[in-house]
């Protein structure tokens, strides 16, 4: 690997879908809904397939693009995917032929980076593109990759790729970071199931989707194990097998449709929502005066307090789980324009996170934006229909000196593909 030949490629990025929402509002909402599995359990899961040889079969999978996007880069490796049914997905990872994760993957879904840990932990190689993903700040991977090296990886990184090798087995170790990070523990996690001892995963994230990636990595074999809740622990084994899992229920998307009724002033019953995982978000909204119900799986919102007066301004901020979720503090800000009062505002997780919220004041709103982290929406304001264009959930390349604009000329596939690979 050290000397592989200089690699040609060429690669343009494909112009950035722009899809259209018209929207008539006005409406209050209601209705049941039922809440589709979780997207970022769903696609670690996927990564996590690559460990064995044998087949995974995972259901509740939501029928979303970054999933097409990821069974499409597993395909491209030569892993089989099946997709039998609706939400269901079968992966058997036996014939790996390259191992290799593309920028076209990388560019269009930063998830895909989750196939280091794998890929390197079991064939002890991969060429990996550095990953793009939402426009909400750099979001760097540098903390995977000192991850990596810290259980005994080389990683160099050239022309927007990382050559990561691992001669014989990765080795178990304490990796510590210096912030928690979702990725990065799942990354170590999956890499540390295959490597040879004990490692130790401190401060580990203590998201949902990361407890139940534990579960299905349990049951392929693994001895993974939460022994704190901020400490992870794994004892490498040489194999792991095939194993069956239903993916837990999406609480980001539960938590867009309860402020959906609550912003309407509407009334609407989730199914299959995951109000355990949710007790943060749950606690803002009480706050501000939502009616909430939660049984074991559904939440009911009641949100007429609206049209018989107004909810209450609350000051937020975001913090990993068990804290209030970066990915529900834009509904949540929705929800606070319709509060009576200053609500403040702090997106403490990402920088760049809040820019969208001009286009709130577009449709009426008064936000003020303090600093990158910070804002202050004053309500209630009445908000009107207009064209809003929202930019942090399009795609970007997240090294733009890197990989962009060639493509390998003799690459079949016609993705990019460094020589001697
Ligand atoms: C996961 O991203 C989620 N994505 C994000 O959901 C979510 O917003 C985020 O966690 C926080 O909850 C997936 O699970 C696929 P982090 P992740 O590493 O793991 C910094 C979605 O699409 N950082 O926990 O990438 C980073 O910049 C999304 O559903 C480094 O500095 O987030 C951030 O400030 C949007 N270096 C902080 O850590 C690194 O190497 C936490 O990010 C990695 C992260």
């Amino acid at each position: 690997m050290a000397d592989a030949k200089p690699f040609y490629w060429e690669y343009t990025p494909e112009p950035v879908t722009r899809e259209v929402f018209r929207i008539d509002g006005g409406v209050p909402l209601r209705g049941d809904v039922p809440i589709s599995g979780s997207k970022n359990a769903a696609l670690k899961m996927l990564a996590a397939a690559t460990l064995t040889g044998e087949r995974c079969r995972f259901t509740n999978v939501p029928e979303i693009e970054d999933v097409r996007v990821m069974t499409e880069t597993l395909r491209d490796l030569g892993v089989v995917v099946d997709h039998p049914a609706p939400n269901v997905y079968e992966v058997a990872s036996g014939d790996v032929e390259w191992l290799f994760v593309p920028l076209e993957a990388a560019a269009k879904m930063r998830a895909s980076f989750m196939l280091l840990g794998p890929l390197l932990s079991r064939f002890g190689r991969v060429i990996i593109s550095n990953p793009g993903g939402d426009r909400i700040g750099r979001r760097p991977v540098d903390l995977h990759v000192e991850a990596m090296r810290t259980l005994g990886a080389t990683i160099e990184y050239r022309n927007g790729y990382y050559f990561a090798t691992a001669p014989g087995r990765l080795r178990g170790t304490e990796v510590r970071f210096p912030l928690v990070s979702v990725m990065g523990t799942e990354n170590v996690m999956l890499a540390a199931t295959l490597a040879d001892g004990h490692t130790v995963i401190r401060p580990a994230a203590q998201e949902p989707e990361v407890d139940d990636l534990i579960e299905f990595l349990q049951k392929m074999g693994a001895e993974v194990e939460r022994t704190y809740p901020d400490t992870i622990e794994v004892r490498g084994n040489r194999r792991l097998r095939g194993a069956d899992h239903r993916v837990i229920p999406d609480r980001i998307e539960a938590g867009t449709f309860v402020i959906a009724g609550a912003v309407t002033g509407g009334s609407v019953r989730l199914t299959g929502a995951p109000c355990d995982h949710m007790t943060a978000f749950l606690d803002v909204l009480r706050d501000t005066g939502v009616g909430l119900t939660c049984t074991d799986d559904t939440i009911e919102v009641d949100g007429s307090r609206l049209r018989d007066s107004s909810y209450r301004a609350v000051d937020i901020e975001t913090a990993p789980y068990p804290g209030l979720p970066t990915d529900l503090q834009p509904p949540t800000c929705v929800l606070l324009t319709q509060a009576d009062g200053a609500s403040h505002v702090h997106e403490a997780i990402f920088e760049d996170r809040l820019e969208w919220l001009t286009e709130l004041n577009r449709m009426g709103a008064r936000i003020d934006l303090v600093d990158n982290h910070r804002a202050t929406i004053r309500g209630r304001t009445p908000l009107r229909g207009t064209e809003a264009e929202i930019g942090d959930l399009g795609r970007r390349l997240a090294d733009p000196r890197g990989a962009r604009g060639r493509r390998p000329v003799d690459d079949p596939r016609g993705a990019p593909r460094p020589a001697g690979v």
